[in-house]
Formats: structure tokens, C-alpha cells, sequence
């Protein structure tokens, strides 16, 4: 994780370098800092904890500098100490680094420094970059060299930004498995961890590739392989628009992701649905313009799902379709599971990574294995793989045979809200398609479930016009004394006591278990008395009665009983549960994506009544770029 950021051009440094970390801010926020080069100097200014710490360091001082780079930190090796802060300096403070990633062989390293007599001010593993580069520096003038000399030495996945007192007009940065992307500006050039950093200055950026390095000049930038052989790369205009990444109003991002998800669905679905198919008119191509070839949808065996976090809730529901839907088996793994326990080789399988970021280390990681293990054995058992993502231009979209882009445009909270339910959509499309390839279930039914799907947007409408207000004062029930909250849920709505349980714990820091409703009475229901509120998702359809009962069971251990449900059965949720979040009348296929709505405006408003940092909850980051 972290986020690093560079300029090298004509304006402050400072500001800009500071703005942009504003917007990596997402990936870490123990520490910051930033190193300039003005007069022959590196300038070097870091804080412990969040950037406005560093911000008020900085604001009495007059900085001029047309050069630098800036670091916000997660903590891997060494606590979250300023001393700790990138960028990392050499001995005499005339260079300095800034990494995103880890540097697996830094012991190894640090040994070998520390016997040449050079003296560590830090624990991170980062701080062997400065030192290595200087000493290979004394070998060759060439600060490029002294880099490449110096990548040639470390193991692991990193990004690193590098300045020099004596080479003012010159950034120079590498990639290693972890994302860094450029930006070219008129006479200024810009490198960050993430597009969002730069995109207020230029959407004209190009995508640093693993084994590059890339020498950033007022005049240019020249790219080069590990080996030094110059490399052509073009950069492309991105249709972003800086607007995107603002609040526009609203108190958290969070929240205005959440009121964005019915446009994120209308999107997905102009996207993806062909609007000339009619289930009647026997047409002789899929309802769903998804672009797979033959080659991933033909003859599937099995498909297997590996991914983290929400995105691992979205592939449960997958998982639910895929079977229900496509009829093909299904498998889900964590990819941090997978990676180290991969499953037996089935022939014909689909293997899919899904990641808003599209840089999870662990899924990028365990699909890459999939794809080695694979690759020497007979067709039928090569790696087909597919990627569900937010970030086409991301390093997953750089490994995988083929996307599906979801389209939800840049989620700056750190809890996924809109990524996860566009997510959602793209299972949803990915069943119908093969659902049609294969004639797994008529086509009358395929076209019920997109009409049910051509609903959401204004379901989801409805729910945020009626329900917003009494969620947020039920809210204020859960601020104080609350410890604990138990989500069920069954069938195709247990990922979305999953996901329930998740938003609340990472952002209200609220210790929140999901269970498949049938399981609490196998164990989690020894924890139930009024102090532990049980959440049920009580969608109607074919576990409905069972999840009542399940609810009914915790409601006898005096449990308050919030149901989420519609209004259909509006007597029996009044007499079953002591608050209700209803949610219009959907068909169960598609009612996880209504059902998640209020449960993430609950934990929004717990979290924000309390007080708290709703948008970069401690210890967490977006976007996860280490192991
Ligand atoms: C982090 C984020 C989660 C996210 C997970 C997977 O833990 O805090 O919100 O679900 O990473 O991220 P990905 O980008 O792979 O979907």
C-alpha cells in the first residue's frame, strides 16, 4: 500500500505534491512527508499520522522548489513514527526515496550496510534504497546507473521515487509489481501511485510497466527497462473528469458514493445489456455485450473466483449465480488463501479475480500462479482468465486474457460501497451470458431477470428518498454501549450479511460476526442477549420462512431484531422484528443489491454520528498492494 507522488516542472513542488497525497491519502495515512531539491539541497519534511500533521509543519515555511516527491505511509516494517516517515534519506541527506511496496530482502541488505558502517535512522526496509544508490553512485556518476545497479539487488513487489541534491532536473522512478503511473503536463511531468493523484493537472498519462524505470526531466521522459534498453510507450487521454473525485456536497465520500450507486447501475447496464434482444424473438445472440470469445466460454468445467475484502462478498454472490443461473460449479477463494493452498487442476476452467483496485497484491499474485501452473500442461488446462474490475487500465486488466469493466467510476472511501454493487452487476451479466451460451435456463427467464435488473437503479432511488432518515436515527441507538452486532442472512443474501457485517466493523469500529442464519443456533447464538442487536437479511423468496424462524430464535434470547425486508409481508416483519429497513419488492435473484443499501447507510451513520473518520478508517487502506 501507501501512495507516492512526484513532480518535476515549473510550478511549487510542494503544493502540488501535497495535493496529490491528499487524494493517495486512501492507501495510508500513518505518516507523510515530502523531499524537494532547491540551492543544491534536498528538503525533507515529514509527520506522523495524517497529512494534515504535515500540513501544518509546512505552513510557515516559503518553499520554491520545482522538484520533489511525497509519500503517505501504511506501516509495514517499523511502527508508525515520524522517524519511520518517507522519504528516506542517505547519509548526507543529499538523496532521497520514497517506496510503496516491500523490499522482502532488506535484512540481507541492511546487514551488508550496516557492515560498510553506514548508520540506519529508521526500521522500514525502504531505507537500504538510499543507501545502496549511494554507494553504487561512488562507482558511477550516473544517478540512473546507481538506480538500475541498486534494482538489480532488490527482491519484492515496490514503486519507488528517487531526487538528488546534485541532479535538480531529474525524477526518477521505477515499478516492480506495485502500480506507478506518469502524467505529461506542458513543460511538467508528474509519477503517483494512483491516476486520481495527477488527474487535476493532466489526463494524459501512461501506465509505468513492470521492469521499467523512467527518468522524468522538464524536457521529457525517457523509459527504460531494468537492463537500461530505452523502451517506446505512448501515453493515452483518459475521459476522467477531476469532478469525480470531489464530495460535491456531500459530508463524506462514502456517503456520496452511496447515492451514486443508481447511476453506477444505469451505466452498467447501457453498457452491458443489448438493448435489441427480446427473449421471444428466439434471438441468435447474448442478451449481455460482455466481448468474451469462445475460448473463455466454451466447454467451461468449473469456474473459480479469487479475491479479497468486499470484492470476495461480490464473488459469493457470484458463486450463487454462476451455479443458479449458468449452472456451471463454482468455486470462491480468498486469493491470500489460494495463493499458498492452490486447489486440484480442473480441465476447462474459468478462473476470475475480482478487485476494484485492480492492484490487490493477493489477487494479482494468485491469479499470476494460476497462470504459471498451468502453462506447460495440455490446452484443455490452460489459465483462462477473466477480471472484474474498476480500473481497466490496472495491473490485473495487464494480466488477465479479458476485463469486464465495471464502471462505477473512482471510489475514494476507503469501505467500498458503489464498486462493490457494480461488482455485483458484472456476475450478474457474466451468468445471463453464459446462462445463453450454454441454454442453462430459457431464454423467458433470462429476459425476467434483466427486466427485474432494468428496476434497480430506481429501487435503489427509493430506498435512499424514504428510508435515509429513519436509518439514520436508528443509528443513534448503536453509538454507545453497542460491542457487538450479529448479521444473518441465507441463500444468495448470506454474502450480504457479509457485507453488512464488514462495513460496520471497518468504519464504526463496531465488532460485527455474519452467519448463515441456519449456523447461529450451532454456536453464535450463545453470544445473544439485548446487548447484541442481530441484523437479519430477510429478503421473501425461497428461505424466507427459514431466516424468520432463524430471527424468531434470536428474538426469544432478547436480541433487538432489525430485519431488513420489503413491505409484502409487512404484518409478520412488523411481529418478527423491532425496526425494519424495507426495501421495494424485487425478485430474490436480484434483491442482494437492494438489500445492501440500507446496511451500508446503517454503518455509514453509526460511524459518523460517532464521530468518526468515516472515509480513511484506522488501519485501513484501499487499496492493498502488499501481501
Ligand atoms: C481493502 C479495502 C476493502 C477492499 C479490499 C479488496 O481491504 O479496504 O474495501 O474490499 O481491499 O480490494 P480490491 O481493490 O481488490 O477490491
Amino acid at each position: 500500500m501507501c501512495g507516492i507522488v512526484g513532480y518535476i516542472g515549473t510550478q511549487a513542488a510542494t503544493d502540488i505534491l501535497i495535493s496529490g497525497l491528499e487524494r493517495l491519502e486512501y492507501r495510508g495515512y500513518d505518516s507523510a512527508g515530502i523531499a524537494t531539491v532547491e540551492e543544491g539541497q534536498v528538503n525533507c519534511v515529514k509527520a506522523k499520522g495524517k497529512l494534515f500533521n504535515l500540513r501544518e509543519k509546512l505552513e510557515h515555511t516559503i518553499n520554491h522548489a520545482q522538484i520533489g516527491i511525497g509519500h503517505t505511509r501504511w506501516a509495514t516494517h517499523g511502527k508508525p513514527e515520524e522517524h519511520n516517515a518517507h522519504p528516506h534519506l542517505n547519509t548526507d541527506r543529499r538523496l532521497a526515496v520514497v517506496q510503496n511496496g516491500i523490499i522482502e530482502n532488506y535484512l540481507e541488505l541492511k546487514e551488508e550496510l550496516i557492515s560498510k558502517k553506514i548508520e540506519f535512522r529508521s526500521e522500514t526496509d525502504t531505507e537500504v534504497i538510499p543507501h545502496l544508490i549511494t554507494q553504487f553512485l561512488t562507482d558511477s556518476n550516473s544517478l540512473m546507473t546507481a538506480i538500475q545497479k541498486t534494482i538489480a539487488r532488490l527482491e519484492g513487489a515496490f514503486a519507488i521515487a528517487v531526487v538528488h541534491a546534485d541532479n535538480p532536473y531529474e525524477l526518477i522512478v521505477a515499478r516492480q509489481q506495485a502500480p506507478l503511473v506518469l502524467g505529461f503536463g506542458q513543460g511538467e511531468f508528474f509519477c503517483a501511485s494512483d491516476m486520481t493523484a495527477i488527474l487535476p493537472h493532466t489526463r494524459t498519462i501512461l501506465n509505468l510497466e513492470n521492469g521499467e524505470i523512467a527518468r522524468l526531466t522538464p524536457l521529457g521522459v525517457e523509459i527504460y527497462d531494468f537492463e537500461g534498453a530505452r523502451m517506446s510507450r505512448f501515453p493515452r487521454t483518459l475521459d476522467w473528469n477531476p469532478v469525480q473525485v470531489e464530495k460535491q456536497g456531500f459530508r463524506h465520500y462514502m456517503l456520496k458514493e452511496i447515492y451514486e450507486q443508481p447511476a453506477v447501475v444505469r451505466t452498467c447496464l447501457d453498457t452491458y445489456i443489448n438493448p435489441n434482444w427480446h427473449a421471444d424473438e428466439n434471438p441468435d445472440y447474448s442478451p449481455v455485450n460482455l466481448g468474451l470469445t469462445p475460448n473463455l466460454t466454451d466447454n467451461l468445467e468449473h469456474i473459480q473466483v479469487l479475491a479479497c475484502g468486499t470484492s470476495w462478498h461480490a464473488a459469493l454472490i457470484g458463486k450463487y449465480l454462476l451455479e443458479q443461473v449458468a449452472g456451471i460449479p463454482t468455486t470462491v477463494d480468498y486469493a491470500s488463501e489460494f495463493r499458498y493452498s492452490p486447489k486440484p487442476i480442473i480441465s476447462n476452467t474459468l478462473t476470475i479475480g475480482v478487485t476494484q483496485s485492480g492492484e490487490t497484491a493477493d489477487t494479482i499474485a494468485a491469479l499470476e500462479s494460476e497462470r504459471a501452473r498451468r502453462a506447460d500442461l495440455e490446452p484443455k488446462f490452460q489459465a483462462k482468465l477473466l477480471a472484474i474490475t474498476n480500473r481497466a487500465e490496472s495491473s490485473i486488466a495487464q494480466i488477465c486474457d479479458r476485463i469486464i469493466d465495471t464502471h462505477a467510476g473512482i471510489e475514494i472511501g476507503v469501505a467500498a460501497t458503489k464498486t462493490f454493487v457494480a461488482q455485483t452487476m458484472g456476475f450478474y451479466f457474466l451468468s445471463l451470458d453464459l446462462a445463453y451460451r450454454r441454454q442453462s435456463v430459457p431464454n423467458y427467464k433470462i429476459g425476467e431477470i434483466i427486466a427485474g435488473l432494468r428496476h434497480i437503479p430506481s429501487q435503489i432511488e427509493t430506498i435512499l428518498d424514504t428510508q435515509a432518515d429513519a436509518i439514520e436515527e436508528l443509528a443513534h441507538d448503536f453509538t454507545t454501549e453497542i460491542e457487538d452486532f450479529i448479521f444473518i442472512g441465507r441463500g444468495i443474501n448470506f454474502p450480504i450479511a457479509l457485507e453488512g457485517a464488514l462495513k460496520l466493523k471497518e468504519i464504526s469500529y463496531i465488532h460485527a460476526e455474519a452467519y448463515p442464519a441456519g449456523e447461529m443456533k450451532h454456536g453464535p447464538i450463545a453470544l445473544l442477549d439485548n446487548k447484541v442487536p442481530v441484523v437479519a437479511v430477510a429478503m421473501p423468496g425461497s428461505v424466507y420462512d427459514k431466516v424468520i424462524s432463524n430471527a424468531q430464535e434470536a428474538k426469544a434470547r432478547d436480541a433487538r431484531l432489525i430485519g431488513v425486508t420489503t413491505a409484502m409481508n409487512a404484518t409478520e416483519a412488523a411481529h418478527t422484528f423491532d425496526d425494519i429497513l424495507t426495501v421495494p419488492e424485487v425478485d430474490e435473484l436480484i434483491s442482494p443489491i437492494l438489500a445492501v443499501v440500507p446496511l451500508q447507510m446503517l454503518s455509514y451513520h453509526i460511524a459518523a454520528i460517532k464521530g468518526l473518520d468515516v472515509d480513511q478508517p484506522r488501519n485501513l487502506a484501499k487499496s492493498v498492494t502488499v501481501e
